[in-house]
């Protein structure tokens, strides 16, 4: 088992792909904590993971709240004992218009949802993580964050920050052997991308464009994530893994 006993947080675990990252390190002996901000959700990934024998409990959190995420670590340890890896995953999507068509509203909500969440992860975790003496945290970034798209500026602002926030945290805590990298999904096939799927015009070239001309889905990110978590992964950090089927270099 690649992480016997570790407790793990999983942000957006109610969703796709912190669905399957919850179920993936269940069934490699992780005890999960479940954060989303929708309850029936998130009470069904923990059901889900008991169904098949593992250990894990949900706390509702919204990830753009400082009082949420420190009730978050700080349940976690109650519950648990520890902190070893936290997954900041949680986030949203940006309907498609141009900057200057987007609302300021829209611009905050997506700010706060995909970056300010994930700050705020690493901000209330670290004094955690530094205890395991093996902390590790993995943040949720996209292919639209190593690269700009039309009708996306508030995601990609707030993805392409993940990467560098990501970087800034392995630099600053890398003497407490806390590695911190990020991951860059493609297209994988959730709710977030229902929006695509029902545009007939555009969904036929979007789902095709990488080099493997396919959509992704949320186990091959999770088995990503799973590496990056375990010990496996123990020299890499500071780094950002394309999950994407040759997405940014297509
Ligand atoms: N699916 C893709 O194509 C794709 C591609 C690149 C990056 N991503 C990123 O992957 C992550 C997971 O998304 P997904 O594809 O599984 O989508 P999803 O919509 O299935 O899951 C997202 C989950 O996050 C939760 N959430 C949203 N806002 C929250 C908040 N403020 N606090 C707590 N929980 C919140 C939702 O309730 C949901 O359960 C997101 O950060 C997303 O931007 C997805």
């Amino acid at each position: 088992m690649r992480l016997k006993d570790k407790v793990a947080i999983i942000t957006g675990g109610g969703g796709g792909i912190g669905r399957s990252t919850s179920l993936r390190f269940s069934q490699e002996g992780a005890k999960v904590v479940v954060a989303d901000i929708d309850s029936v959700s998130g009470q069904e990934t923990v059901s889900l993971i008991k169904e098949n024998g593992g250990e894990a409990c949900f706390i509702k959190t919204d990830v753009t709240n400082s009082e949420d995420i420190q009730n978050l670590i700080k349940s976690t340890v109650e519950i648990f004992g520890a902190l070893d890896v936290l997954f900041n995953n949680a986030g949203i999507g940006n309907s498609e218009v141009r900057s200057v068509d987007m609302l300021e509203e829209e611009w905050n909500k997506v700010i706060d949802s995909n970056l300010k969440g994930v700050f705020l992860g690493i901000k209330y975790a670290v004094p955690e993580l530094k205890k395991s003496g093996n902390g590790v945290i993995i943040n949720t970034s996209s292919v639209m964050g190593l690269k700009g798209q039309k009708y996306l500026s508030a995601y990609n602002a707030a993805k392409g920050g993940v990467i560098l926030l990501t970087q800034n945290a392995a630099l600053e805590y890398g003497k407490y052997n806390i590695r911190v990298n990020a991951i860059a999904p493609g297209v994988i096939d959730t709710k977030i991308i229902d929006q695509w799927k029902n545009d007939e015009r555009k969904w036929p070239i979007i789902s095709r464009a990488n080099a493997l001309g396919r959509i992704g889905n949320p186990e091959e990110v999770a088995n990503a994530v799973l590496f990056l978590a375990s010990d496996e992964a123990s020299f890499i950090t500071g780094a950002t893994l394309s999950v994407d089927g040759g997405g940014v270099i297509y």
